[in-house]
């Protein structure tokens, strides 16, 4: 039997960051991941959080590299309840072989000395199923920026008795060239040969585990992954030629507001080479009431943009005055169908759409996965839940999935006074949601007992 096989990571790990507190959030990621829950619970900071991760580690190669996150606010506001000293942690986990490893970074202010902590470790799962997760570390580097001087690295492996010698071997110890100094043990004063064999492996093998995430999270300098916030849609009526994207092989993702879906769409257009790319996004247009969607040189001047038809009327229309579900649909659409990213979050994909629009979306999503695609989405349609097993049907008619779980997998995020937790929620064979929503059962069961009791007798 065939399989999807489009999964960039496996699991994802993230603790202290906004509303996730101390007991941390980890999910399962399957091809399809979907977040259901109240208004505040957490779904949005889960997906930026590993947007923030990713984006993190898309910008370093190596362990002895740690990557900051990118000052778009203060450190402050994304730890959990302002509380600097704890330690902010995130990690994305992916299968290599028959292995799962993970990629954890973490952040903290040291309570004592004020001083900015950052960790970085390689590890290798050993029990994959969330209840009874386990990892063990391969290997890891603790960075110090002592304040105003620099940084102090120290390495860290899971074995006690290594780190503790690492600990006092490097302690003291001047490191100017951090990567030749750390790494090349032989530079530490003191180092048994033993020692340096057994961190010297462990190094070449996270050195291959980073290489292999890195390139899963970004390959010919683009990024793999992108972002859809709820924010997207509003697209310009035009696009000055001198933003636009112009090689194959750099076709940058959406950004999160889809401000430069006009260059993205014209890109996947002209290039023959993604005439199977554009071939889907016309279809789905035409879907959403978009019909013979164009993008590309207006032919006055530096200019791109897009138009479409209303077939309704038959009216060429400007892409920027369509209406807006399907402005904000096709922004997910076009990244969906994007040659280049496979891990694509969205942030509600229903947004402003009918639900019979909505209903369709698990089959849009289907078709992604067939090309490689993990989606992650935030949703709080009752329509998307209902619809899964048409998602399910398909891959089954196709050969490609025998448990749903495989496919989707479904989370209700809950909050309360110890931050944002998670329940996941197993689907039945024909892909309905064992016993459903929790939080959207109530809210149903409390306006069903309203109308009855405005009945007459
Ligand atoms: N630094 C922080 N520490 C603790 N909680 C925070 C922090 N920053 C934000 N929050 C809280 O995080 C909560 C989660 O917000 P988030 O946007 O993730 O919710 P959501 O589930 O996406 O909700 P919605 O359905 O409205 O989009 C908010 O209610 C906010 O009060
Ligand atoms: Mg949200």
């Amino acid at each position: 039997m065939n399989s999807i096989t489009g999964r960039v990571l496996t699991h994802f790990l993230v603790k202290n960051f906004k509303s996730i507190g101390e007991d941390g959030v980890l999910l399962e990621l399957k091809p399809v991941t979907l977040l259901f829950g109240p208004q505040g619970s957490g779904k949005s900071a889960i997906l930026e959080a590993l947007w923030r991760v990713c984006e993190i580690i898309s910008k370093q190669e190596e362990i002895s590299h740690i990557s900051y996150i990118e000052p778009t606010c203060s450190y402050e506001d994304l730890v959990h309840k302002h509380e600097i000293h704890r330690k902010l942690e995130l990690g994305i986990y992916t299968q290599i072989n028959q292995n799962i490893y993970g990629w954890k970074i973490s952040y903290w202010v040291d309570r004592e000395t004020g001083n900015d902590m950052a960790e970085q470790y390689v590890t290798l799962v050993e029990e994959e199923d969330p209840e009874k997760f386990k990892e063990k570390i391969i290997l890891g580097i603790r960075r110090k920026r002592v304040n105003e001087v620099g940084f102090r690295d120290v390495i860290v492996t899971s074995d006690k008795g290594i780190r503790k010698e690492f600990d006092e071997l490097t302690s003291g110890y001047s490191v100017t060239g951090l990567k030749d100094h750390v790494f090349k043990i032989s530079a530490l004063p003191g180092h048994e040969r033993q020692l340096t064999a057994d961190i010297l492996q462990r190094e070449e093998e996270s050195q291959k585990i980073i290489r292999t995430i890195y390139t899963k999270l970004k390959g010919n300098h683009v990024e793999k992954f992108a972002l859809l916030s709820p924010l997207r849609g509003d697209i310009p009526s035009e696009t000055d030629v001198s933003m636009r994207m112009r090689y194959d092989n750099e076709l940058k993702p959406l950004d999160p507001r889809g401000r430069n879906l006009i260059p993205f769409l014209s890109c996947i257009r002209e290039y023959p080479g993604y005439s199977k790319y554009w071939s889907y996004i016309v279809r789905w247009s035409e879907f959403l009431g978009l019909a013979d969607l164009r993008a590309g040189y207006t032919g006055i001047a530096n200019k791109l943009t897009s138009e479409f038809k209303d077939s309704k009327m038959d009216t060429v229309i400007k892409l920027s005055h369509g209406s807006y579900g399907a402005r904000q649909a096709l922004s997910i659409c076009a990244q969906l169908f994007s040659p280049t990213q496979n891990l694509i979050m969205i942030e509600e994909p229903e947004i402003s759409l009918h639900p019979e629009t909505v209903a369709e979306l698990p089959l849009m999503f289907y078709e992604a996965l067939k090309l490689g695609k993990q989606i992650i989405a935030t949703t709080h349609s009752p329509i998307l839940p209902l619809a899964i097993p048409r998602l399910v049907t398909k891959a089954k008619e196709e050969g490609l999935c025998t448990d749903p779980n495989e496919l989707i997998a479904v989370y209700e995020v809950y909050k309360d006074r110890r931050g944002t937790s998670v329940k996941k929620l197993r689907l039945n064979e024909r892909g309905y949601i064992i016993g459903y929503i929790e939080s959207f059962l109530r809210v149903e069961r409390q306006l069903l007992e309203e109308w009855e009791k405005g009945l007459p007798e």
